[in-house]
């Protein structure tokens, strides 16, 4: 196997007859981190929907370890480890933290194994596994939705901002937690607004702006252009 999980190369993607998605190269090393930040609009939920296989893709490749995944359904490149936490959080509110774990078993693990997999890593969840997920803080939710994402075993896993609307506290403790998943040997792809300080735990980052990726590299190339590629500049 390649050294890369997953490779975009001139990805194109359009709602109706707008292209959002313009060419689009970006590769996520096996095992690390890849934070990619952009402003509103500027096409990250589109690329991890293409990538998901949930939205399609104009032309271009997409590969998963060096294999070309293009057409492929959304359970096949579940079933292949993509795994995507959408933008929002994607539990269930109406049941509880157990409830939620349990769902995500469809892979062939245990609920056993599930709940013992998601409160190992998450000890603020298995405080409360009876607890109703819509009234978890907005921290224990995104908790809930990364055990969800562990419990499936994942080689690739994408989040669509996993810091939003959380105190910057409660981020770097979820992306710490993110580190972790990593370094058991998930490929994560994290994509992200404002969150600066993603790139304080990323291997490698992106700007994208307007459907372009404007620059990938490491955290500190990435960081001293950032103002720079928000202004427009
Ligand atoms: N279902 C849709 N139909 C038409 N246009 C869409 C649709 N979804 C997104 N778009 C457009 O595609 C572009 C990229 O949207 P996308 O949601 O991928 O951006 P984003 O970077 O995730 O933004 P945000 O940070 O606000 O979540 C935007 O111009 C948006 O208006
Ligand atoms: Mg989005």
């Amino acid at each position: 196997m390649g050294e890369m999980a997953l490779e975009l190369n001139g990805v194109r993607a359009r709602y109706g007859s707008v292209e959002v998605l313009h060419e689009v190269d970006l590769s996520l090393r096996r095992g690390s981190v890849l934070a990619v930040l952009g402003s509103n609009g500027a096409g990250k939920s589109t690329l991890l929907k293409v990538t998901a296989g949930l939205h399609p893709i104009a032309s271009g490749s997409i590969r998963l370890d060096g294999r070309n995944v293009v057409g492929w359904s959304p359970d096949r490149l579940a079933r292949r480890g993509v795994c995507l936490i959408p933008e929002g959080r994607g539990v269930f509110p109406h049941l509880t933290v157990r409830e939620n774990l349990w769902m995500a078993t469809h892979l062939g693990v245990t609920r056993k194994d599930a709940e013992a997999m998601a409160f190992e890593r998450f000890a603020r969840l298995g405080d409360r596994p009876n607890q109703l997920a819509g009234t978890l803080s907005g921290g224990e939710q995104q908790m809930l939705a990364l055990a969800r994402a562990v419990i499936t075993k994942p080689s690739v896993l994408m989040v669509d901002e996993l810091s939003m609307g959380l105190a910057p506290r409660l981020a770097d403790s979820l992306y710490e937690s993110v580190r972790q998943i990593a370094a058991d040997g998930v490929s994560v792809l994290l994509v992200e607004q404002f969150a600066r300080t993603v790139l304080g735990m990323a291997d490698r980052a992106a700007i994208m702006v307007s459907g372009r990726v404007v620059i990938q590299g490491t955290p500190a190339d990435v960081e001293a252009h950032l103002s720079s590629a928000y202004l427009g500049g």
